[in-house]
This record gives C-alpha cells, structure tokens and sequence, in this order.
C-alpha cells in the first residue's frame, strides 16, 4: 500500500522517529508544511504534543481526505503507559481530527531545557509552578515534571515504533 511519511516537530523528536520508520521502509519522511497532495493508501503523521495539541496535525488531516488512511503517531514526554495519559492524547487528538477510521500511536519524546524557546521555556515554568501550589494530590507524572524541571529527559526510543511497524505490515490495498 502507498504510504506516506510526515513529521511536524519543534526539538526533533518526531523528525527522528518519522525518518527512522521511513528508512527501514525505503521510503522518505517529509516535513508535512512540503507535501501537497496525498492520493492513496496511508498517511502516517508523527507530531510533537504541546499543551493541547499536536504539532502539523491540522495539515495532516487536510491533506489524508478519505479514502486516505490516516495514522497519527504523537510524540511527547509524558508515559502512554498509563491509560489516563493516554486517553487525554487520544482526546486532543480526536478534537482535531474527527474521524472514526482514526488509528492513534504514542511515542515518548525528548526534552532539553537548555533548548527550548523563552516561550516554551515560560510556559513550562508556568505549568510546574501552578503544579508546586496546587492543593490538590499531585499524580506520579506532574511529579515527574517537577522532579526532572531544567534537566534533559529523553525518552526517545526506537522501540515505541514497533506497534506502528506492526499496523502498517498489516494493512492491505
Ligand atoms: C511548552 C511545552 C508543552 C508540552 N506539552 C506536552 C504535553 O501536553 N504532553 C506531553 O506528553 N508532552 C508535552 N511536552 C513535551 C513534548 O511533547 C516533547 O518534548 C516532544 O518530544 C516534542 O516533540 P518534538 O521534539 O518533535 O518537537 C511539552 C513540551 C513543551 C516545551
């Protein structure tokens, strides 16, 4: 089946999972703001998870117009392991794309402090800050983001493709 293979990032993360997956296929991976048309098969779209949303997923959607498969693979820090986490990616997602042939993949990501943007870097401030004041129990991962708050965290791992590996092997014209 044709498949194409985009990415939209910010810090990498999801380029490098995007051009690993295209590599052991013979296929390319593309920035997903250069591909302009997709007519068949599969689309799978990796896209870094910031605070809602996930990076070129929009494009994504409008250029896999049934009958076009689309596989969203969203990348980010947080643990897919444990089912609220992933239920609330699966929700940002499907705010954005409503679509029921939707498949759904999520891989853990990459963050360097020393790289973001003051922008980025705020916001993250911001979040650990109202985390450290809340009143309410803190949960196992809001306590991770304060515990790994500035440090490197890299979770990349090329493992976290397997899944998607399997999906596409079994998919069919
Ligand atoms: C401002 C900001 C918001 C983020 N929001 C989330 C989030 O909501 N969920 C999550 O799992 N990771 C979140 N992350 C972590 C990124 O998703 C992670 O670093 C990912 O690897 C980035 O992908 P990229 O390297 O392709 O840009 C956030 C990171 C930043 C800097």
């Amino acid at each position: 089946m044709a498949t194409t293979i985009t990415f939209s990032t910010v810090y990498g993360s999801s380029e490098l999972y995007a051009r690993r997956l295209a590599s052991s296929l013979d296929l390319e991976a593309r920035d997903v703001a250069d591909v302009s048309r997709v007519s068949d098969g599969v689309l799978v779209h990796f896209g870094g998870l910031y605070a809602g949303t996930v990076c070129g997923l929009r494009r994504a959607c409008a250029l896999a117009k049934p009958p076009v498969r689309l596989v969203v693979c969203t990348v980010g820090l947080a643990d897919p392991g444990i089912e609220d986490n992933a239920e609330t990616i699966d929700k940002t997602v499907r705010a954005i794309v409503r679509r029921d042939d939707l498949v759904i993949f999520h891989l853990r990501g990459r963050m360097d402090y020393r790289k973001l943007s003051v922008k980025h870097r705020a916001m993250m401030w911001a979040l650990v800050k109202v985390l450290m004041k809340s009143k309410k129990e803190l949960s196992d991962e809001d306590r991770a983001l304060i515990g790994t708050y500035g440090k490197t965290i890299d979770f990349v791992d090329e493992s976290w493709l397997d899944p998607v590996r399997t999906y596409l092997s079994q998919q069919v014209e």
